[in-house]
């Protein structure tokens, strides 16, 4: 509630005030000299006060002073019936905002005196709200510029992390590449609603999705031979260890929901959480395609790299069981065709 200190010598004066800025909702209280004005100005912290110049004692202006040095965003209004040029520069001069006159009649408290105190206590408020918006805007420009550079950390270590396991090398950028080529087919083929914000987070989420495997030792990650079983359980732990590495970035809790789900099966065989079908959000799904078929086309510490057809057939095969039917049509659709379209150009180089 905004509350109000009146000043004042004279009780009825002090009193005829409180009774209607009460009536008016204010919270007020009122002292009859400077030295119990101060106290309570010390005590309350009032947001506006009514102070009479002529007092016996400490005279308004000193009081003034003394409001102005204790706290500068108290509004001081000047009451007097004396108010003389001199009194009147030197309390603006002092920092007060304004000057009511005594005697008041009730027209002049409810017309004037109310406007003055409310122009008053709005510039308060405001003052309040910019400061506030100031501060809310500063930080969220803080926060962006901590996501992003989070994010350019994620990604150099993502790229330091496929330096590292010498097989995966460009997997997230390629996978990266795919999960947009998949979405743009499943708006145009399937008319899913891809939105540019879904592009823009499959493609964080392609470039991380692996991040969690940072915390598999080099010697499975590199193992030439195939894994066992004890291996294979290191391996599947890197979805909830991306998800642990990520935790700390504000707002990307959805992202990290997909790429926790990455290795999630339709059929509700996958890790880490054994989700089926839609409960796997559909980023995860295109992921997961985009994902196996870079695996299946790049050579392996235990394996060659598999042809781009047989791998088609992979996916096709594994259609309702590992993968989202849509996405590996949406996927084999595009890829055939952008690799008809490169081959015809080449064709017509070579012509
Ligand atoms: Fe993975
Ligand atoms: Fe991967």
């Amino acid at each position: 509630m905004l509350e109000i200190l009146i000043v004042d010598d004279e009780p009825e004066i002090a009193n005829a005030l409180k009774k209607f800025f009460t009536r008016k909702g204010y919270a007020v209280r009122t002292a009859n000299d400077g030295e119990v004005a101060l106290e309570l100005v010390k005590e309350h912290r009032p947001h506006l006060v009514f102070l009479d110049i002529r007092m016996p004692g400490m005279d308004g202006l000193k009081v003034l002073r003394n409001i102005r040095e204790r706290d500068r965003s108290i509004k001081v209004i000047m009451v007097t019936a004396f108010g003389t040029r001199e009194i009147v520069s030197e309390a603006l001069r002092l920092g007060a905002v304004d000057f009511v006159r005594k005697p008041f009649t009730m027209d002049y408290l409810e017309h004037e005196v109310i406007a003055k105190v409310n122009v008053q206590l709005f510039e308060d408020l405001r003052n309040e709200i910019e400061e506030k918006s100031l501060l809310i805007e500063q930080l969220a420009r803080l926060n962006k510029r901590l996501s992003r550079n989070f994010y350019q950390t994620m990604l150099s270590l993502a790229a330091a992390l496929e330096g590292r396991d010498q097989y995966t090398h460009g997997h997230s950028e390629r996978v990266d590449l795919y999960c947009r080529l998949i979405a743009e087919e499943l708006k145009s083929r399937n008319g899913v609603k891809i939105t540019n914000r879904f592009l823009e987070d499959l493609h964080i989420e392609a470039r991380l999705h692996d991040i969690g495997k940072i915390a598999v030792p080099d010697m499975v990650l590199n193992k030439p031979d195939r894994l066992n079983s004890e291996e294979v359980e290191e391996i599947r732990k890197h979805p909830g260890e991306s998800a642990r590495i990520l935790a700390p970035l504000e707002g990307i809790k959805e992202n990290i929901e997909v790429i926790y789900s990455h290795h999630e099966r339709i059929d509700g065989n996958g890790y880490p959480e054994r989700k089926s079908s839609d409960r796997i959000p559909l980023r995860a799904r295109i992921i997961a395609v985009a994902d196996a078929f870079d695996a299946m086309t790049s050579d392996r510490p235990y394996r060659k790299a598999m042809d781009e057809e047989t791998a088609f057939e992979e996916l096709e095969k594994n259609r309702n069981s590992q993968f989202d039917s849509d996405v590996v049509d949406a996927f084999v659709g595009v890829y055939r065709r952008n690799t008809l379209a490169r081959e015809a150009r080449e064709q017509e180089v070579g012509l």
